[in-house]
């Protein structure tokens, strides 16, 4: 099985979910991508979406899904996204995609997250994929170096924007074994907008792909 495959697996999985006569919200990534197909299935059962990211908002549109604002919409039951890493706590790293910023203000309306992955996303301990901050382009250098002080080794991922007009750096060689105290101090950094750590808001359910079908953890 392909590791393609098993994304649609989880994503495919992650319908069973989905309430009736909602809005629903979606993530971003190659397999969100499955996930929106599998919605496109059932989108005259829904009220339509809310998207973390230009490229899905796209996509749901394309496939007739309708697209609200979160700004017009009370309450999201359920969140549907991937994710990069993934460890036994539901602590996550996202924004391989650089679509952190808003993946993270979507989730943190939702009542449920529900984390859709292939079996390379599970992780003892995150770090090993260079942790994704989002960061107001002045404050580049400046937040860099205080990255450093946190242990990291960032690198700013030349040629991306991020759809909120910002700039990513990459913080490469962290092991980190809190990532509810390495979430909130890097947040904490003048100039950072948000970091792809996602561990004070976890997942609450989790959908792993494998080539014996869909692992189903919950938090
Ligand atoms: C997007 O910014 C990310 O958070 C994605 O959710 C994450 O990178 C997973 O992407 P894939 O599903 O493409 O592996």
């Amino acid at each position: 099985m392909t590791q393609d495959e098993m994304k649609k697996a989880a994503g495919w999985a992650a319908l069973k979910y989905v309430e009736r006569d909602t809005i629903v919200g979606v993530g971003t990534g190659s397999t969100v991508n499955h996930f929106i197909d599998a919605l496109a299935t059932i989108k005259d059962d829904i009220q339509g979406a809310v998207s973390s990211s230009e490229a899905s908002t796209a996509k749901l549109k394309q496939l007739g899904i309708e697209v609200f604002d979160l700004n017009n919409v009370a309450d999201i039951a359920v969140y549907v996204d991937g994710a990069d890493e993934i460890n036994d706590r539901m602590d996550m790293i996202k924004g391989g995609g650089a679509a952190l910023t808003r993946e993270k203000i979507v989730a943190a309306v939702a009542k449920k997250f529900i984390c859709i992955v292939d079996n390379t996303k599970e992780v003892s301990i995150l770090g090993d994929f260079p942790l994704p901050v989002e960061v107001i382009p002045m404050a580049r250098s400046y937040v860099a170096r205080e990255l450093v002080k946190l242990g990291g080794d960032p690198e700013y991922r030349q040629g991306v924007i991020t759809d909120n007009g910002n700039v990513i750096l990459d913080v490469h060689n962290m092991k980190i074994l809190d990532p509810k105290v390495m979430e909130t101090k890097i947040n904490a950094i003048v100039g950072v907008v948000t970091n792809g750590l996602f561990a004070n808001r976890g997942a609450d359910i989790l959908l792993v792909g494998t080539p014996e079908g869909v692992k189903t953890v919950t938090a």
